[in-house]
This record gives structure tokens, C-alpha cells and sequence, in this order.
């Protein structure tokens, strides 16, 4: 059984497809680890973001890299944004996902275009999302129970400026898809939410 999991930052997306992956025994690639880890590479080589070249030299990481503390930062995150809307980029990450999504068993993944481009044929597609203003509240309690400082006006905006990003690139951008059962958890706790989402895939896979 393969499940798509798709939407937004800090939607919820993560925690959604990690306990799905636990519920159902799957092994989850959390695919914007692999942006990200573009992102930090690229920024180590002193590359620039924009370009197309310097963004696919920097698809070429080593996997020990994926359990780098600096990959979580906002500001990796608002860089993976950046060099993920490069169509080489996104080419050149394919194949890992697409590989790791065929295994034997099946598999979670959680990213931007799982449901869409890299497992169109999944057995189950969740579309997350939440109002930005939850999401950059959920954000800000996650930073000041780390003992940093949140600005909640400016992390809204910087949410907003990444989906327009991410939904207004060429390249494969965040979108619904047609078959993608949509789940908001703005109003939901996180035990409500796991809950609603394996009602939803259950009642996909019953179906197929
Ligand atoms: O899910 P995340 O915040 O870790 O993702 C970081 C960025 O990587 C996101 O803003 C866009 C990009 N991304 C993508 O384009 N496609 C994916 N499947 C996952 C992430």
C-alpha cells in the first residue's frame, strides 16, 4: 500500500504521514529532507540559488547528510523552497522517491507533489492543510518550547510567501490532487487528526 501525503508547511503533513506510517508498518520518507539537504549543500558550496546548475551540483549530497541538525532551520526551509522550483532539481530527486514508494509493502511519503507527479497511482492520497494563521501559531509554540523567540506576524508572512512559491512554480507546484481526500486540521488536535486520516485512507484502500 502506497499513501501520498501532501501540503503545505507546517500543515501537520509530517506528523500526519509518521503516524500513518506507524499505524500501518510502513516505512515514511519525509521528501522535504532531500530539498533541504539540496538547500544546505548548495549554501556550504557557496552556490547561488537561482541558478539551475549550481541547485543540480548540489542534488549530488551524501545521505549521512539527511540527519544534519541544520536542515530543520526556517531558514533551510525557505531556501529548499527556492531550488526545489528548479525543473533539473526536481528530475534529479525522482528516482530516490520513486524507488523508496515501490518498495515491497508499500510506503508513506509526505511532500508537495507525492499524489500529483512522483506516485500518481498511490493507494491513498491525503491533501493537509490548515489556515496560515494556526500554522505560524503551531510554529511559534514548537520554537518557544525550545527556548527561541517567535514572531508571530513575521512567520505569517513567511508561510504565505512560501505557498505562493511552492503553488506558483511551473515545476510540479503544491496542488490538490484530483483524487486527494482533503484534510484540515485547523481545528483539530493532533490525535483527532491522525484519527480522520486513517478513517480516510482506510476507507480508500476498502475501496480499491
Ligand atoms: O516540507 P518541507 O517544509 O520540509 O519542504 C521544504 C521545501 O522543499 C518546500 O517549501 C518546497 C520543497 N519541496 C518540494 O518542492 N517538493 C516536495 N515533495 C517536498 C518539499
Amino acid at each position: 500500500m502506497i499513501v501520498a501525503v501532501d501540503g503545505p508547511a507546517a500543515s501537520g503533513k509530517g506528523t500526519i504521514a509518521r503516524a500513518l506510517a506507524a499505524h500501518y508498518g510502513l516505512p515514511h520518507l519525509d521528501t522535504g529532507l532531500l530539498y533541504r539537504a539540496v538547500a544546505l549543500t548548495l549554501k556550504r558550496a557557496g552556490g547561488d540559488p537561482e541558478s539551475e546548475a549550481d541547485a543540480v551540483a548540489a542534488t549530488d549530497f551524501p545521505a549521512t547528510l539527511l540527519t544534519d541538525p541544520e536542515l530543520r532551520t526556517e531558514a533551510t526551509g525557505a531556501l529548499a523552497s527556492r531550488v526545489s522550483a528548479h525543473g533539473g532539481v526536481r528530475a534529479a530527486l525522482k528516482a530516490r522517491q520513486q524507488a523508496f514508494a515501490g518498495q515491497a509493502g508499500g510506503a508513506v511519503l509526505d511532500g508537495r507533489d507525492i499524489g500529483t507527479v512522483i506516485v500518481p497511482d498511490a493507494d491513498a492520497k491525503l491533501y493537509v492543510t490548515a489556515s496560515p494563521q494556526v500554522r505560524a501559531d503551531r510554529r511559534a509554540r514548537e520554537m518557544e518550547q525550545h527556548g527561541l523567540a517567535a514572531d508571530r506576524e513575521a512567520m505569517i508572512a513567511e508561510i504565505v510567501a512560501r505557498d505562493a512559491r511552492d503553488m506558483g512554480r511551473d515545476n510540479a507546484p503544491l496542488m490538490q490532487a484530483a483524487d486527494a481526500d482533503l484534510l484540515d486540521t485547523s481545528d483539530l488536535t493532533i490525535a483527532e487528526a491522525v484519527q480522520k486520516a486513517i478513517a480516510l485512507v482506510d476507507a480508500r484502500v476498502e475501496r480499491h
